[in-house]
């Protein structure tokens, strides 16, 4: 299950850092390229994979439940989803992907972080264990003190499961994703999401170029 000629492009943060603008940009951006993007988002992005969403973002269930459920949701996405997209050649951009259960089941709800290595083998690979990792070729990643988001979310919506946790959790998660960022930086982009949307954009677009996935990136 390797990439081929397609792009993918996740997209991760702790809630309230601001993501869904940003990956609008990102997708116009490429289209003015000529590219041809699919936007999808985790959980989520098929049929079924949006109903685990519902329950996973409002049932109570337990720290194990819910990353089986999450990474049910990964297996139906990537099989429908990603992997034809990035066999066409597409730009796939991803709200959220597994460094989200990492950060969330496996910091923030203290799961074991063995097992969610397990789970990402089985579901992001053809099975054997030689066989590569379905990763993301780029992680753009929202870094935002959890004080700060907390007070965006505020003005938010309705929170769902998650958004409604105490500051404590969102440190935590804040923590698991800067853990991800230190096993891998080379796969991250780490874009400092407590400044201006346009001064955060133009670091996003080039954080693109400077992978060379952007030509000329239009930040501005
Ligand atoms: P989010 O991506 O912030 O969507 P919206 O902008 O519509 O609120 O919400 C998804 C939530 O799901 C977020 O709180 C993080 C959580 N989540 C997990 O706990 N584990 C996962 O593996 C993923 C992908 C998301």
């Amino acid at each position: 299950m390797q990439n081929s000629t397609g792009l993918f492009i996740s997209f991760e943060g702790i809630d309230g850092a601001g993501k869904s603008t940003h990956i609008e940009a990102v997708a116009q951006a490429f289209e003015a390229q000529g590219r041809s993007v699919t936007r999808t988002r985790e959980p989520g992005g098929t049929p079924l994979a949006e109903t685990l969403r519902q329950l996973v973002l409002n049932d109570p269930m337990d720290a194990l439940t819910e990353s089986l459920l999450v990474f049910a949701a990964r297996r139906d996405h990537i099989q429908r989803v990603i992997a034809p997209a990035l066999a066409q050649g597409r730009v796939v951009l991803c709200d959220r992907f597994t460094d989200a259960t990492f950060a969330y089941q496996g910091a923030g709800r203290g799961f074991d972080l063995g097992v969610l290595q397990t789970l990402e083998q089985w579901v992001q690979s053809s099975g054997d264990k030689a066989s590569a990792l379905l990763q993301p070729q780029l992680t753009i990643w929202f870094d935002l003190p959890p004080t700060v988001a907390a007070a965006r979310l505020v003005e938010a919506r309705v929170p769902d499961k998650f958004e409604s946790q105490p500051l404590a959790f969102f440190e935590t998660v804040a923590g698991g994703y800067a853990a991800r960022f230190v096993r891998e930086p080379q796969r991250f982009a780490r874009i400092n999401a407590n400044q201006s949307l346009h001064a955060v954009r133009e670091d996003v677009m080039a954080a693109l170029a400077a992978k060379a996935f952007l030509v000329g990136a239009p930040g501005a």
